[in-house]
């Protein structure tokens, strides 16, 4: 009987081994709950420089999963006071100040330690477009000043730019998708990156001051190469047909109705259906005629003044808003929107964001009621009069209340007259501010893009070599220690 003292080593020495994969197992348990833990936040900042107003959005993301999709998300945004960047090419300098209140907040909301590594963009739209077009060394100025107060602040600034009204097209898709998941997801069932059914990818109609754009994958092939664009994010491939009209956007668009009911007539007082009954207001032709949109319009013989008298009538403000589009001479076949722009059949679901969807909202319009309803709730409101609408809505400022008659009426013929949806397909449309908590336009797209976050690949190669390691370590030690275990009570039974 008893035990040699070298017994005791060795079934010594084995507990210790034991005891130390133990440690090693749990620490790499451990090790792999902070690796899934957000290692710290990101913040880039963009501007939305649109033609009537500039907004600032900050965005914040998860600083070790910045490849991931969906979860790049708003942190803070900020309205800034004043016009567009464009209204101030008399004094460039004023559009930089017009931006501080903004940047002031942002550094607040952005913590001290990550404001050097803070990206900042900001991309000017169709405002910009159009200034650079009646004088481009003034726009120049404008992006300049602009750029020098960014510059001012602790932040990594990259560029203020005019974007391009398809890339802002394609980056209002990207946005919309990209909040909603739809291009890839992390499927628990399969245990790994899927696809989700590409009827899941949603379409993007953009309504601005002044241009608006369609983005969507139609159904069929895209036959003009000009409209198309392609992309290759999370490993699967996109083409979309996207266009982007400027003097299109709400402002520029109901400019130009004006422009029309106001040549169309050399009288003092003209009648506007879309206005409603009582009220008046004066334009001038010499401010009416001056942007890029109207010029084309012609020039009545000289300037005068026009009285403008509200009919509060949605049938003839229909037939007026139609007017500023042609319907003719369509070379691709009888495929196209209008003004000769060719467009495939609109296609799958769409989300309406910005001036779409402030029109809409107002009207209460955005709980996707069927055409006919909308189109009956537009007629009340238009027949309403100016007394009426000013007490009904108190809290709302002039300048939009007139106009919310022409803007639903303009929607209605863009959407169905010009892309071409109709009562069956009105249903795919929903008006949407927001998604993910995050609010929709090209911003998002534009950052994502410039700061490289979608990669062309899926995320699955990344995962599978982490996961592998960690896996194959595990198992490893966890055999080593039953052997240990196995072994030790072996010798001590023995
Ligand atoms: C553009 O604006 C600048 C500054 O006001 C002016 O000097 C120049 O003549 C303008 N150019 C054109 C083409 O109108
Ligand atoms: C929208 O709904 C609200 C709340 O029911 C109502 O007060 C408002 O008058 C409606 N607006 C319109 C334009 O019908
Ligand atoms: C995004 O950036 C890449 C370059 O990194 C460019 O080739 C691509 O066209 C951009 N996408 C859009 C929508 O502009
Ligand atoms: C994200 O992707 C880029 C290349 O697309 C790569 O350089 C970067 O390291 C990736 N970041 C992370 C956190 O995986």
């Amino acid at each position: 009987m008893g035990f040699k003292l070298k017994d005791w080593h060795f079934g010594g020495a084995l507990l210790v081994l034991a005891v130390f994969s133990l440690t090693a197992l749990i620490l790499s348990l451990v090790g792999i709950n902070n690796v899934a833990q957000p290692v710290g936040k990101r913040y880039g900042m963009v501007f939305d420089a649109g033609s009537s107003h500039t907004s600032l959005f900050v965005y914040r993301w998860p600083a070790d999963k910045e490849n991931n999709t969906g979860l790049v998300s708003q942190a803070f945004s900020c309205h800034v006071n004043g016009s567009g960047i464009s209204s101030y090419a008399n004094h460039p300098p004023k559009a930089g100040d017009s931006l501080r209140e903004c940047l002031n907040e942002a550094m607040m909301v952005i913590p001290p330690g990550q404001h050097r590594e803070t990206p900042a963009y900001l991309g000017a739209t169709a405002g910009m477009r159009l200034l650079r077009m009646e004088n481009e060394s003034l726009s120049n100025e404008v992006l300049k000043a602009v750029g020098e107060t960014i510059q001012k602040y602790p932040v990594s600034f990259r560029g203020a730019q005019i974007i391009s009204g398809e890339d802002e097209g394609a980056y209002g898709w990207i946005t919309i998708n990209y909040l909603l998941d739809s291009f890839t997801k992390y499927s628990a069932q399969d245990q790994d990156w899927i696809h989700p059914s590409s009827a899941n990818i949603l379409g993007a109609l953009d309504l601005g001051g002044a241009s608006t754009q369609i983005s969507f994958v139609p159904a069929g092939h895209i036959a003009d190469p000009a409209e198309a664009a392609q992309f290759r994010l999370y490993g699967f491939n996109y083409t979309i047909y996207t266009h982007s009209y400027l003097c299109y956007g709400q402002n520029e668009a109901l400019q130009q109705v004006i422009g029309i009911i106001v040549n169309s007539s050399s009288a003092e007082e003209v009648s506007h259906p879309c206005y409603p009954t009582g009220y008046k207001e004066l334009v001038r032709t010499v401010d009416l005629f001056s942007s890029p949109c109207t010029e084309k319009l012609g020039w009545p013989p000289s300037s005068r003044n026009v009285t403008l008298v509200g009919a509060g009538n949605a049938t003839l403000c229909r037939e007026a808003v139609k007017k500023i589009f042609s319907f003719s001479n369509c070379s691709h076949n009888d495929s196209c929107s209008f003004n000769g722009i060719y467009q495939p059949k609109v296609n799958g679901k769409f989300l309406a964001f910005s001036a779409y969807y402030y029109t809409f909202n107002f009207l209460n319009l955005t709980e996707g009621y069927p055409l006919a309803t909308a189109e009956a709730a537009i007629e009340t409101f238009c027949a309403r009069t100016w007394n009426e609408l000013k007490s009904s809505y108190s809290d709302e400022e002039e300048r939009r209340l007139k106009n919310y008659c022409a803007s639903a009426n303009y929607i209605l013929t863009l959407l169905l007259d010009g892309y071409g949806f109709d009562k069956d397909t009105w249903g795919n449309i929903a008006f949407r501010m927001k998604a993910a908590d995050s609010e929709i336009g090209w911003s998002l797209g534009y950052m994502l893009n410039l700061t490289n976050m979608i990669p062309s690949e899926n995320p699955r190669q990344l995962r599978g070599h982490e996961e592998g390691v960690w896996v194959a370590s595990i198992f490893f030690i966890a055999l080593s220690l039953a052997v240990c275990l196995i072994l030790a009570v072996l010798h001590f039974l023995r």
